[in-house]
This record gives C-alpha cells, sequence and structure tokens, in this order.
C-alpha cells in the first residue's frame, strides 16, 4: 500500500522507519519531512494544515493510508477531511482532538466520566481568577486553555508569579489560545506517559515512557519540547496501567463515543504517580515527540498493522508483541535552545553510525545542503539504542553521540537517570 505520513520531526521521522520496515508498505512519502527521513522516503512540501490540500495530493498519488503525527493538523480538521474523502486515516477527528486542544474541555470530560486528575476551575476574566488563586494558595498551575506550542503552562511556585500568569495569558501573550484560563491544583509525584491506541469502542496500551522537559542535567533549566526518553517507564507498573486503564482511559474512550464524537487513533495519557496511584495531567491527541522514537523503535515494523487495525475499527483483532527489551533516545539541539539559537551549522560523523534495529539517528530539525546536513531546529537529532537492559541501551546512545561531531550542539549527558536509580 502506498502511505502518507503528515510531520517534520523526529517523531515522524521514526514512525515512518518503522512503516518502512513492514512487508505492506510500497510507497512511502512524508509531507513535508526533513533531511533524515528523506533518505528512506520521499518528502513532499505540502501545506499539511490543509485539508482540501492533503485530500488532493492523496488522490494525485493514490495513497491508501494517511497517518497524522502532530496535533496542529488534527486540530485544524486534516484528519475529517481525509475520511470524508474515503481516505482510511489514522489520527481523531478535530472534535475528539479537543482533547488536547482544550484544556477546559478535557477538564469537562475527566469530571463527567469521574477520572482522577488535579482539582480545577476555569475562568474568562482576569479578576476572578486572581480572587480564586489568592484563595488557593501557591504553588498553584495556571493554563491557557488552547493550543500553545507548549507554552500555555504555568507551574507557579508562588502566589505572585501565578497572578503573573494571569495578566500575561489575559494580556494576549498567546493569542486566542489564552482567551480562557485553567487554573489547577499542584500535582506532586513522578510523571510518566502511557499510550493507548483506541479505535472509538476498543482500546490497546501500547507501551509507556518517560521524557525528561527541562533543558539541563538533574532537571534544571528552562521547560522543553522534551530532551530524551525511555521506554518502558518502570514507575508505570501493570497495576498502575490497570488503574489508569479503568478509571481514567476507558471511561474517557466511553464518555467520548457517548457525545458523539469517537476518538480514534492514540491517545497519549500524561499521568502523575503518587501514593501508588495515577492522575490525569493532561491528554495528547498524538504519539509524543520524543516518546515516539523510543515506542517505534521497540514496535518496529507491527506499528504498521496497529496503526492500520486502529483506523479499520478492528483493534479488538490485534496484540502488541513485544520484545523483552529497552530503548532510550537523547535529543541533539543547538546551543541556546529552548531561547534563541543559530540555524545553519554542519553536523558530522553520521554517515559512520550504525542504522540497524538497534540503533537509529532519528532527525528533527535538519536540512540537507549540498552533501552536508546541516542544524535548522532547536531539537535537531535523536540519538536513539535498543539493550536488554536500559543501561545499555543508555550506553548505546551515548557512544553514538561520542561520535558525532557537530560543535554548535548539546544533550543533556543524565537521559534515564530516574530509572537507572531504582
Ligand atoms: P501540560 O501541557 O498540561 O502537559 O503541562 C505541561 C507540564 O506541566 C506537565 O507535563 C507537568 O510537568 C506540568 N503540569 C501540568 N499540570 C500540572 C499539575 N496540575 N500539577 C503539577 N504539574 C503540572
Ligand atoms: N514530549 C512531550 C510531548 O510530545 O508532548
Amino acid at each position: 500500500m502506498n502511505i502518507l505520513i503528515l510531520g517534520s520531526g523526529g517523531r515522524e521521522h521514526a514512525l515512518a522507519w518503522a512503516v518502512k520496515q513492514n512487508p505492506k508498505c510500497d510507497r512511502l512519502i512524508v509531507a513535508p519531512g526533513n533531511a533524515g527521513i528523506a533518505m528512506l522516503a520521499e518528502c513532499a512540501d505540502i501545506d499539511i494544515l490543509d485539508g482540501a490540500t492533503v485530500v488532493t495530493f492523496c488522490e494525485e498519488n493514490a495513497i491508501d493510508f494517511v497517518i497524522v503525527g502532530p496535533e496542529a493538523p488534527l486540530a485544524a480538521g486534516v484528519a475529517d477531511a481525509a475520511r470524508a474523502a474515503g481516505l482510511l486515516t489514522f489520527g481523531p477527528s478535530a472534535a475528539a482532538a479537543k482533547l488536547e486542544a482544550s484544556k477546559a474541555f478535557t477538564k469537562d470530560i475527566c469530571d463527567a466520566c469521574a477520572a482522577p486528575t488535579a482539582a480545577w476551575a476555569r475562568f474568562t476574566e482576569p479578576d476572578p481568577a486572581k480572587a480564586y488563586i489568592r484563595a488557593q494558595g501557591a504553588p498553584i498551575v495556571v493554563k491557557a486553555d488552547g493550543l500553545a506550542a507548549g507554552k500555555g503552562v504555568v507551574v507557579a511556585m508562588s502566589e505572585a508569579e501565578a497572578l503573573a500568569a494571569i495578566d500575561d495569558m489575559f494580556g494576549g501573550s498567546l493569542g486566542a489560545a489564552g482567551a480562557e484560563v485553567v487554573i489547577e491544583e499542584f500535582m506532586d509525584g513522578e510523571e510518566a506517559s502511557f499510550f493507548i491506541l483506541t479505535d472509538g469502542t476498543n482500546a490497546l496500551p501500547i507501551g509507556t515512557a518517560q521524557d525528561h522537559k527541562r533543558a539541563g542535567d538533574g532537571d534544571t533549566g528552562p521547560n522543553t519540547g522534551g530532551m530524551g526518553a525511555y521506554s518502558p517507564a518502570p514507575v508505570l507498573t501493570d497495576a498502575l496501567q490497570k488503574q489508569a486503564m479503568d478509571q481514567i482511559v476507558l471511561p474517557t474512550i466511553a464518555e467520548m463515543a457517548r457525545r458523539g464524537t469517537p476518538y480514534q487513533g492514540v491517545l497519549y495519557a500524561g499521568l502523575m504517580i503518587k501514593d501508588g496511584k495515577a492522575r490525569l495531567v493532561e491528554y495528547n491527541c498524538r504519539f509524543g515527540d520524543p516518546e515516539a522514537q523510543v515506542l517505534m523503535m521497540r514496535l518496529g515494523a507491527q506499528a504498521l498493522d496497529l496503526m492500520l487495525a486502529c483506523a479499520e475499527g478492528r483493534l479488538d483483532e490485534v496484540q502488541v508483541n513485544w520484545a523483552d527489551d529497552h530503548a532510550l533516545t537523547v535529543v541533539m539541539a543547538t546551543q541556546g535552545y529552548p531561547g534563541a539559537y543559530a540555524k545553519g551549522s554542519q553536523i558530522r560523523g553520521l554517515e559512520e553510525l550504525p542504522e540497524d534495529s538497534r540503533h537509529m539517528v532519528f532527525h528533527a530539525g535538519t536540512a540537507q545542503r549540498d552533501a552536508q546536513i546541516i542544524a535548522t531546529g532547536g531539537r535537531v537529532l535523536n540519538v536513539t539504542a535498543r539493550g536488554a537492559t536500559l543501561r545499555e541501551a543508555c550506553d548505546a546512545a551515548y557512544a553514538m553521540i561520542d561520535r558525532i561531531d557537530w560543535p554548535a550542539g548539546f544533550c543533556r549527558r543524565d537521559i534515564g537517570w530516574r530509572a537507572l536509580s531504582e
């Protein structure tokens, strides 16, 4: 079959890498793609936020299956447009993607199905929001309702910080995303990510992972999109996964179906674990980035079969065949990220690294200029390895990093520390 993947990050490189290994895949196109993706698939520079453009492209290229990577096209209704045109599509409708695109929507769903999550309130005016913050006290969490590219959440350790966040969001710093604000109880604990495929009725857990959001070693420095991840996440024990399925995920899927907006695609549940109990932090309507890199490394070719079963509504017929191993990815970013950074530095040494089912460098912000690979983004490479143990995967990933010659780049040296120290 001919397959189109939408997106251009490390997540989409990992999806393409896994899909390409499946014998069902004939032609693979990624739009818009990047320099690493171009080594294993065709890349097409189209506007992936425009449903009509994507549908026309699929018709012209005889595409049989569309996989939507990032949240922006999902929230823009690209999966709806593709399905309406009769295309088999992996990814939720815009109505279902509200589980990521609106924090207040997700909180309403949690209330409707009694899913454990932080206590909350919603506001459209600054004064009542500030009164609520003063009444609750710090620490407290202030969130813009809409999609804000990772900038919409302020975990405020002081009341002053929370009040400033209110002024900032209602002052228009995040545009329409901040027109409504959700204020939440601060949840203490350990965070982990849980990934579930659902066709709207059936649900299939496909793995756990832990990300590292801060830029610096020891979880210091500013928040980023994620500086490294590993799978599985030992903190999400079988018992906790069962509790999260029973109390959070399955009730959410049922509530979405009851409302006439069934959720189809991957549901990424961000969980906070404390005292042997998981609570929901947030949902995302897509694979995590860089969590997808470690999930795809462990799933390999079967990822396509699972996504097809999901899109075709027959998840009850498939199961996940896990290799009993671990994967770890380290993000290499341009110095300065997540603040301002320079573009165009050259990366050397990639061609000498192993690339097989246990070692892979996924590209995020790269481009090819003549024969050179250059950095064009903040997060640039995801150096990924598998091992029989997490320690083995970690050592293999850092051994690859040490062979990459990129003076303008940096990475954290402690990815995996939580699980490795347990
Ligand atoms: P979100 O975009 O909702 O995932 O929030 C981004 C990050 O903020 C999460 O991954 C958590 O680390 C943190 N966070 C969000 N909500 C809370 C909360 N209620 N309590 C503590 N930390 C939170
Ligand atoms: N790595 C976090 C995310 O994809 O949202």
